[in-house]
């Protein structure tokens, strides 16, 4: 096959980042996780950063054109001539339609949408005890996903926090935001023939077995 060009779809704390995470590890593709990116943009006070933190904190969308540049960027890079992983983009139709120019213009398209699917008072439960690394944003969980010590990142070391963004008003507004701009798209990729589902409401290895199934499967329907 000759790339992997993969978008992660589904609700906050569905385990867009926890998954991956692992695909990064398995495929060894550039992921580019948009709310990684604009979280280390806020801790580093650059312009994109000053831009976005507004919206984030409510647990709003940061404008289209912000965040279109910051992923055209990376997907015209080298680094991702061989495939990328997108992880909470495109998250609107306008952004879903910049994606698909960008890629059209150099020849490429999108392998497949990836939809996690988990309920909505699951998704609730995993963002409240939610931890995440200071310095590289990787996720663990106090009681699904615990660190081997507590407060550390296993990964790197360094300290894991509570995101601004994981309080029980700012979670609720992101759910609304996720139904109203974001959900549109499962039909829009469901019309190109695109979207894949699963079932993330397993621990998280079951979730990871059955997206490397899927992209087995992906794989073979391509080389026949
Ligand atoms: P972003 O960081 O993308 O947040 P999100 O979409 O709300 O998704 P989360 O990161 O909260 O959840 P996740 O699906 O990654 O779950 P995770 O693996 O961590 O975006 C943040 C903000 O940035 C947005 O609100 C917006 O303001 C802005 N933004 C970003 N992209 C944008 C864009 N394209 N356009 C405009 N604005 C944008 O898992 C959650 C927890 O559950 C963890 O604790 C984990 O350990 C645990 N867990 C994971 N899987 C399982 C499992 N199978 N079983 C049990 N526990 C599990
Ligand atoms: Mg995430």
């Amino acid at each position: 096959m000759a790339e992997l060009n993969l978008v992660l779809l589904g609700p906050p704390g569905s385990g867009k980042g926890t998954q991956g995470e692992r695909l990064n590890e398995d495929l060894r593709l550039p992921y580019y996780a948009t709310g990684d990116i604009l979280r280390a943009a806020v801790r580093d006070e650059t312009q994109l950063g000053k831009t976005a933190k507004e919206f984030m904190d409510r647990g709003d969308l940061v404008p289209d054109d912000v965040i279109i540049g910051v992923i055209a960027e990376r997907i015209e890079g080298s680094e991702a001539a061989d495939g990328f992983i997108l992880d909470g983009f495109p998250r609107t139709l306008p952004q879903a339609e910049a994606l698909d120019d960008e890629l059209e213009k150099v020849d490429r398209g999108l392998t497949a949408a990836l939809l996690i699917e988990v309920p909505e008072e699951e998704v609730v439960r995993r963002l409240g005890g939610r931890r995440t690394c200071e310095k590289e944003g990787h996720v663990f969980h106090v009681e699904f996903n615990p660190p081997e010590e507590e407060g550390v990142c296993d990964i790197d070391g360094s300290p894991l926090v509570i995101r601004d963004d994981d309080k029980p008003e700012v979670i609720r507004h992101r759910l609304e935001t996720y139904h109203d701009k974001t959900e549109p798209l499962v039909s829009y990729y469901e019309e190109k023939g695109l979207l894949r589902q699963i079932d993330g409401a397993q621990p998280p290895d079951v979730v990871g077995e059955r997206i490397r199934a899927l992209l087995s499967t992906l794989r073979m329907e391509e080389d026949i």
